[in-house]
């Protein structure tokens, strides 16, 4: 049951620009729902991974390794291609960047690191798929 709730959650705060702007997408709104494109998997896993690391440097854990998958950021099949672009390519950049700071040296996770981090993550989707941003802003370390 909890698992469900979880899912009905993620349904909500997915990003439907994509079948805004086109109406083929939106007519097969319902099959595009059940099958998630390979970067809405992968994002969902970053936003997991990244609860999970904020709960770490709150408590001074060791955060462990730098999840080498998160590269397929550069690669992964989107719902709407056309959003990669130089200009998306260049915030994929950053965002990595940031995140493998974080694991570089135990003296960069930090607070500040981190929401440097989530705010990357937030600079690309005022781009490109802006439904999120609220739930990963809840991710920032007050
Ligand atoms: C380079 C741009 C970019 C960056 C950086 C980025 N996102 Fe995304 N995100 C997207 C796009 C585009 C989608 C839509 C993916 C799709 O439907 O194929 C998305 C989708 C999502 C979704 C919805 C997934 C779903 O259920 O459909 C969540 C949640 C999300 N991102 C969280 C994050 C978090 C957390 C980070 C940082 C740790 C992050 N994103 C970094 C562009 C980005």
């Amino acid at each position: 049951m909890k698992k469900f709730i979880f899912i009905i959650a993620f349904a909500f705060f997915a990003c439907n620009t994509s079948a805004d702007k086109n109406p083929e997408i939106a007519k097969n709104a319902e099959l595009v729902m059940y099958k998630d494109s390979e970067m809405a998997l992968l994002m969902r896993e970053m936003f997991i991974f990244n609860e999970k690391t904020k709960e770490k440097i709150i408590n001074n854990q060791e955060l462990g390794e730098f999840p080498e998958n998160f590269l397929n950021i550069h690669s992964a099949i989107l719902t709407d291609p056309t959003v990669r672009t130089a200009n998306f390519d260049a915030f994929s950049k950053g965002f990595i960047t940031n995140q493998q700071i974080l694991f570089s040296d135990p003296s960069k996770a930090t607070k500040e690191q981190f929401n440097t981090m989530v705010n990357s993550c937030v600079a690309c989707h005022k781009t490109t798929c802006i439904g999120p941003i609220p739930k990963i802003e809840k991710l920032l370390i007050p």
